[in-house]
């Protein structure tokens, strides 16, 4: 078989150190590009040394740097991004330069240079507060309530148009929460940090009832990989998540049970945590199931394997 090369943006990320790993496994060569602006060198030490695995240190906001590292290359996964919607109600351009004027870069550097595979990082923020649950993929209109949401959104427009128009192909994979190893935010990484500031209270965000999907991060790109060796459409687009979902309420118990049970929990109030978060995140998962794909964990395992691995990881 002939050597196969991918591309990976963000390949030092939480969750794309784990597509790395699994594309290495299969026989891909792997070239990373990232710029470590919440990626860690820690999480790409075990693949050093390796002739198929490269590393250039690089921001997607570098087109020339990116139309270099294209060179060569067959399939792209675009994990690079800003992933912290809250930093975007703050810094109101950050999600736009590293959504859609990154998204852009990458898809004209594939122009450029001749790749015609693309899969994205989306995320369930694209559908906003949704009516029906669970949400499927074809669910409308499409009105996000978060800066980042509404970033995510214009890139998968882009994705789409650019298919369309250069011959391109796209996999677009619509994110519940994921979790676990490498992780450098997200709710579980919060609560630890902030219990291990004050282990005697830990501020949850809203009234816990927010009730989202979270998926164990090794399914995540397991699903992301099966998905684009089994969906051949110009553009597909898939839902990842688990079948169940967990309250923010739930997770903050089991935190701090895993901390010694001791901690007040204290809420502060409301149906959401912040601007833009939404109570209830439930995806449908019909589309993901027909091409084969089955999660190993659901939400409640996920969380608490996750628990176990970032207590260690932040001690
Ligand atoms: N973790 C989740 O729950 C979740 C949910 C929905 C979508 N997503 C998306 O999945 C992707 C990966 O998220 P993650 O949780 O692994 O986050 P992460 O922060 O761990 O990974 C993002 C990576 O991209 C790199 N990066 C950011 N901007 C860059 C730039 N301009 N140039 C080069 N590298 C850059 C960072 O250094 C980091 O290594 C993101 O696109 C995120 O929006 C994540």
């Amino acid at each position: 078989m002939s050597e196969r090369h991918a591309l990976v943006t963000g390949g030092a990320g939480g969750i794309g150190n784990h597509l790395v790993g699994l594309l290495l496994e299969k026989g891909w060569h792997v070239r990373v590009v990232d710029n470590f602006s919440s990626g860690t060198r820690a999480n790409l030490a075990r693949f050093s040394g390796r002739k198929e695995f490269e590393f250039r240190e690089l921001d997607v906001l570098d087109l020339d740097g990116l139309k270099g590292a294209m060179e060569g290359i067959d399939f792209v996964w675009h994990l690079a991004a800003n992933p912290d919607i809250r930093k975007g109600i703050i810094e109101t351009d950050l999600d736009l330069r590293q959504g859609p004027v990154a998204t852009r870069n990458v898809l004209e550097a594939m122009r450029v240079r001749g790749t015609k595979g693309i899969a994205f990082s989306s995320s369930s923020t694209v559908y906003g507060f949704p009516r029906t649950f669970p949400t499927p993929e074809d669910y409308g209109p499409l009105l996000p309530e978060s800066v980042y949401g509404g970033s995510k959104l214009a890139c998968e427009g882009l994705i789409s148009s650019f298919a369309h128009t250069y011959g391109m192909q796209g996999w677009i994979f619509r994110f519940a929460n994921i979790i676990g190893p490498g992780a450098t935010h997200g709710v579980i990484y919060d609560f630890i940090m902030k219990l291990k500031k004050d282990p005697t209270r830990l501020e949850v965000l809203g009234d816990g009832r927010q009730r989202k999907g979270y998926q164990w991060v090794t399914d995540c790109v397991g699903a992301m990989v099966h998905c684009t060796e089994t969906a051949n459409e110009r553009v597909n687009v898939f839902n990842l998540a688990p079948e169940d979902t967990i309250s923010v309420a739930e997770i903050a118990r089991q935190v701090v049970d895993a901390w010694g049970g001791t901690a007040r929990i204290e809420f502060t109030g409301g149906e959401r945590g912040w601007a833009g978060d939404v109570p209830q995140q439930n995806l449908a998962i019909d589309r993901l199931r027909s091409t084969g794909f089955q999660s190993r964990y659901n939400s409640q395992e996920a969380v608490r394997k996750t628990i176990e691995v970032l207590r260690q990881e932040l001690a």
